[in-house]
């Protein structure tokens, strides 16, 4: 099981962006939603389960044009598209999202392909920054639901079957249960997001070494021809 309170500091302009774009949405979400984590988890797993696929299918077509193998990282990204999907099914039998709600899912969904699809462009490392900050959050948002749930605060109710089947648990189990679950989902993503704006640091950093390499050869056997 990951960590749950791991975070990552921000070391530069990518991290920082990422990091107050978090923010702001966590803002936005904390205004609207308050303490109603049901209708919370609904709408949010409709946003959350967007950038896994916007990435594997980006990667799948930068595949295909530069004939260069993915290592994998499509697969992992289609994964992490599916399960949050999955936590979205399983909410949905334990809040319905009123029409507000239903609207705001439309709109957030049209703005969060879009918007996601230019950063990853833009900047690959800095959109998956983002879906390891997200999942920070996700994982701060799934405690706090999970202390309601234990103090009593807000009533446990048996578990959906859907969540039972797909995450293999017990028969008696309880929504409790089932958020602890999604929360181990949500650190999971959290820490391949955040491995992956970091393969993206160092692949940087190594090409940049490469180059140095081969531009100080040239320069050496340049001047050594001068010399002759
Ligand atoms: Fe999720
Ligand atoms: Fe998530």
């Amino acid at each position: 099981m990951s960590d749950l309170n791991t975070h990552v500091g921000p070391k530069n302009f990518s991290d920082k962006f990422a990091l107050n774009f978090t923010k702001f949405l966590r803002f936005l979400a904390d205004t609207f939603f308050k303490k109603r984590y049901g209708h919370r988890a609904v709408v949010l797993e409709t946003v959350a389960a967007v950038p896994g696929m916007v990435a594997g299918m980006l990667i799948h077509f930068k595949s295909l044009r530069k004939m260069e193998d993915d290592r994998g990282w499509i697969k992992l990204l289609l994964d992490e598209a599916e399960n949050e999907r999955m936590h979205l099914m399983t909410f949905i039998h334990i809040a319905k999202p009123n029409l507000l709600e239903r609207i705001i899912i439309l709109i957030a969904q049209a703005i969060f392909i879009v918007t996601y699809s230019l950063i990853y462009i833009i900047s690959q490392r800095t959109a998956h920054r983002i879906v390891g900050y997200f999942e920070e959050e996700a994982v701060r948002s799934y405690t706090e639901y999970l202390h309601e749930l234990e103090t009593g605060k807000i009533k446990d109710q048996p578990a959906p079957e859907i969540a039972i089947n797909y995450w293999n648990l017990p028969l008696n189990s309880t929504l409790k249960d089932v958020v602890r679950v999604i929360r181990d989902d949500e650190a999971g993503h959290r820490d391949v997001n955040h491995n992956f704006a970091n393969l993206i640091d160092s692949r940087n950093t190594f090409k940049k070494s490469e180059y140095t390499k081969e531009y100080k050869t040239e320069n050496k056997s340049s001047k050594q021809q001068v010399k002759k």
